[in-house]
Formats: structure tokens, sequence, C-alpha cells
């Protein structure tokens, strides 16, 4: 059982929405070539959120493209009937946002029982207290660091208390054993080299990235290494 004071390994994830979307298959190969961890699509319905991005066909095509995890970020306002969908394009996790379903307990399940890795997101505004009976349910929590449906938004500092309750959450969780053990914290928006110490700092171990990630004019390895570094830099001893 991890420690509950030490989060798990650190997990460097690329947004694709940065990507050249005319060559989205060489995009998630070149990603791979680069050393990320996992690759998160955007699923945007243009309803939870304020655009429109691709579905699980697309998906499913650039799947052959690369060997690493694909995990579908579902910012959309129903989840439920598609869920099966992305599993069968090849996504082996899905986050689904707190504040999109009446029932989250059964999505999540339902997410399980289709043989995929459950998670659930919260926005800014949203409580760490909306997550705490799904804890037992779940392989990773995404707080939001931004308000989602687009890149390159700042970064959202007054989040970092809200990690650090939850990484205490899921900590008091491990210590007992009951639920959440070995749950990830994953922080999407704004994370750059500048942002991503404070949030690990604060708990997090999941570090999504989208265009700070594409600015590194050396190139997707070399922005890979400088985030992982920066993140590794910052964890708690
Ligand atoms: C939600 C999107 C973005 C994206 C990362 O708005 O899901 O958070 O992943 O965007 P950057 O890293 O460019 O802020």
């Amino acid at each position: 059982m991890p420690s509950p004071t030490v989060p798990q390994s650190i997990q460097i994830v690329p947004s694709i929405l940065p990507a050249d979307f005319a060559r989205l298959g060489d995009e998630c190969a070149a990603l791979a070539e680069a050393g990320v961890d996992r690759i998160q699509w955007d699923v945007m319905d243009g309803v939870f959120v304020p655009n429109l991005t691709f579905g699980p066909d697309v998906i499913a095509a650039c799947r052959p493209y690369a060997g690493v995890m694909f995990e579908a970020h579902l910012m959309v306002v129903n989840p439920d009937p598609m869920l099966s969908a992305y599993v069968d394009a090849g996504c082996e996790m899905l986050i689904v946002h707190a504040e999109s379903v009446t029932h989250l307990h059964r999505t999540l399940s339902r997410v399980a029982e289709l043989g995929a890795q459950p998670a659930v997101a919260i926005n800014p505004a949203t409580p760490v207290e909306s997550v705490a009976h799904v804890l037992d349910l779940v392989d990773m929590v995404l707080v939001m660091t931004v308000n989602p449906g687009f890149g390159g938004q700042r970064y959202l500092a007054t989040m970092e208390p809200k990690i650090a309750e939850l990484r205490r959450l899921v900590s008091q969780s491990d210590s007992t054993g009951a639920s959440g053990a070995g749950i990830d914290i994953e922080v999407d928006g704004g994370i750059s080299a500048e942002t991503v110490g404070p949030a690990v700092a604060a708990g997090a171990n999941v570090l999504v990235s989208g265009s700070a990630l594409y600015r590194y004019a050396e190139g997707l390895a070399h922005g890979v290494a400088d985030l992982r570094s920066s993140a590794e830099a910052a964890r708690r001893p």
C-alpha cells in the first residue's frame, strides 16, 4: 500500500488539443516517441463546455499510432450513452465530470463494468466533498485548474488548497485501507514548468499539459523531460 504522504508516481500527460488535427495519428506517435506516460483526449460536446472536439471514431483511428494509454476527458453533458463507444475506441480510462451526471456512482460503476479505469473530474467551483463517496470506485480524481473548454488559459493557483484537501482525503482513506488506496490526483489547465511545481507540492501527481508542452522550441521530448524534472523536484519528501 503506497505511503499516504507520498503521492503515486509522476505522470506527464499531454492534452491533444494543441496538436495538428489534420495529422492526429502522427501527432499521437510523436507524443509517444517523446516519452509521455499517456495521452488525454479532450472530448467536448459544445454544451457542457463552449467548444466542440472529437468523438470515438477519431480516437479509434488514432489508436494504432501510439502504444501509450489513452484517457478520454469527457467534457459532455450526458456521457452515459457513449461510455462503451469510448472504451471500444481504445480508451483505457474514462474521466467523467461530477457535474455532468445525475447518478455519478452508477456512471463510474458502469465504466468499471466496461473494463476501463474510472476517473472523476471536478471543475474549479466544485468542492472536493462531491467526490468523497466515490473514492472507492475511481483510480484517479482530476482537479481542473482552469474552467474547461479551451487550452492556453491561466493556471488557477487558488485550486492548490483544494488539491491538498483532496490529497489528505485520499490519504486518510489509504491509511484505513477502506477506499482510495493508490488514487492518482490529476491536474489539467495551465500546467507548465512554472506551475507544475506548486501543483505537485499541493498533492497532484498526474500532470496534463497542452499549450505549454507544445511551446517548447526544443521539441516535445525536451518539454516532457523538463516538465517531469520540474515535477519530480517538487515532490514532497
Ligand atoms: C480543458 C482542456 C485544457 C487542456 C490543457 O479546457 O482540457 O485544460 O486539456 O490546456 P492547457 O495545458 O493549454 O492549459
